[in-house]
């Protein structure tokens, strides 16, 4: 493993900038997801970060439990990665990417060919796991116009999903607050149940209960019409919001009833790809392979803003023969499809996952990880765990208002020295794939300290 030579001095340059910062100089950046005026009254600010380890302006060392937002799998300040970016923006830095190329693209998509499920070769790429999911919608249209089955408008999404922020992934979400402030979504839009039972709770693994669930979208078809149905998207596991593990049997489910009724399946993979269920995809973890997968985060390590959407070779032929010769077969692209410098980092992260057999690792890590996570449980203000992989949620009794308590405990850990990303009263865990038994005690003992002053 290779990591920066030393502290980085642009470190140190930060440092010196964040202890010239007021209040008031923080105010011209506009935040994403985060309570603004909160967060600027007493901001955690990040200035350096290495292995599985990020620190923080004031000089504090916080293990970074969340992978930063489920993107560093092979830790952080991977030398090889920042060498690959340099080197190719020196060598090529940008191409035009409508109707020219450059190799890294095709190297990339060659590299995610070879780990993903025998059927799924072809792969288009984004910037963002928000706009994989904005292609795959196009594509799904795209395929069933060249198959003759423009009728098929409607899409199913489920409750409790997330799929991104651009328009397409707010009209699948199942997140309240992500929807209500943006009424004008795409129509058209039903969603499953969610997966939470009771019945499951602190259930580690795929739970026994719930199967049935998938059932909602055979109710869908008896309602709308099974022609009518473009879709099925699904997180395979609920990543973002609280580590939804499906039921067993329940992917299957979906997968024969989207197969009996023309139905597209597709797999939101930006949470649950690059190993962190112990295997490439959450496809070859359940087993279950959909039409279409779409990735992010980990593609790149988090090093460069890169998704994708991989489909499957009926999906590709179809699109691809239903246009004249020498005719552009999709209408959709961005400036920065497959940018060479996000290549080049997806090519080097790939390089590493493979040379240092980092999905493996994941799954042999995996039962220590769950075993120290589900020792939490003992703990008053825990109401749920659930896992799977190097992946968990764990549910916390909830404080004044919904979340409220989540968002305290998020700032509390981070001072005592952990980071996790929550959702609500769901703190969600996703160490690094390069950590080790001691990181995962460590994490478990920040949580437990933390926790229990709560
Ligand atoms: C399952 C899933 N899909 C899509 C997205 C959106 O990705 P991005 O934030 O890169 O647009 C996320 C982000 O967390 C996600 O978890």
């Amino acid at each position: 493993m290779r990591f920066r030579p030393g502290p980085f001095d642009s470190a140190l340059y930060w440092e010196i900038k964040v202890m010239q910062f007021t209040t008031n100089s923080l105010e011209n950046h506009w935040m994403p997801f985060t309570a603004n005026k909160d967060f600027k009254n007493d901001p955690r600010l990040v200035t350096r970060s290495e292995g599985v380890y990020i620190w923080d302006h004031k000089g504090g060392k916080i293990l970074d439990g969340s992978s930063g937002l489920f993107c560093c799998a092979a830790g952080h300040g991977r030398k090889e990665i920042a060498d690959a970016v340099h080197q190719q923006l020196l060598a090529n830095d940008y191409t035009a990417p409508f109707g020219l190329g450059h190799p890294g693209s095709f190297e990339l998509a060659q590299k995610l060919s070879s780990i993903l499920p025998d059927t799924i070769d072809h792969v288009f790429f984004a910037n963002s796991g928000s706009e994989a999911i904005d292609t795959a919608l196009k594509m799904v249209m795209a395929y069933h116009r060249a198959r003759g089955e423009g009728q098929r408008t409607r899409f199913v999404s489920r409750e409790r999903a997330y799929h991104g922020v651009n328009i397409g992934g707010v009209s699948l979400s199942g997140m309240v607050k992500n929807r209500e402030t943006f009424s004008g979504v795409m129509p058209n839009v039903v969603c499953m149940r969610h997966t939470w039972l009771e019945e499951n709770r602190f259930t580690r693994g795929q739970p026994e209960h719930g199967a049935e669930l998938a059932d909602d979208l055979q109710r869908f078809v008896e309602t709308y019409g099974g022609s009518t149905i473009a879709a099925c998207f699904v997180e395979p596991i609920a990543g973002s919001t609280g580590v939804l593990v499906p039921p067993k049997g329940y992917l299957e489910r979906l997968r024969q009833i989207c197969d009996a009724n023309g139905i597209v399946l597709v797999f939101d993979e930006v949470i649950c790809g690059f190993g962190r269920l112990g295997k490439p995809f959450a496809a070859q973890a359940f087993n279950v392979t959909p039409d279409i997968m779409t990735m992010a985060k980990a593609l790149t390590n988090g090093a460069q803003p890169m998704g994708a959407v991989a489909v499957s070779d009926t999906v590709y032929d179809t699109i691809m023969n239903a246009a004249p010769d020498k005719a552009i077969e999709f209408f959709h692209g961005y400036t920065y499809s497959g940018h060479p410098a996000a290549c080049a980092a997806g090519i080097a992260v790939q390089n590493i996952y493979q040379n240092e057999g980092l999905f493996e690792r994941a799954a042999e890590l995996s039962d220590y990880f769950l075993d120290a996570v589900y020792d939490l449980r003992d703990i008053d203000a825990i109401t749920d765990i659930r896992g799977y992989g190097l992946l968990a949620g764990i549910d916390v009794k909830p404080g004044a208002a919904p979340g409220a308590r989540g968002s305290e405990l998020q700032k509390k850990l981070f001072w005592n020295g952990l980071h996790i990303k929550f959702t609500g009263d769901s703190g969600i865990l996703a160490p690094p794939l390069v950590a080790d038994r001691a990181h995962i005690d460590e994490m478990c003992d920040v949580l437990r300290k933390t926790l229990q002053e709560n």
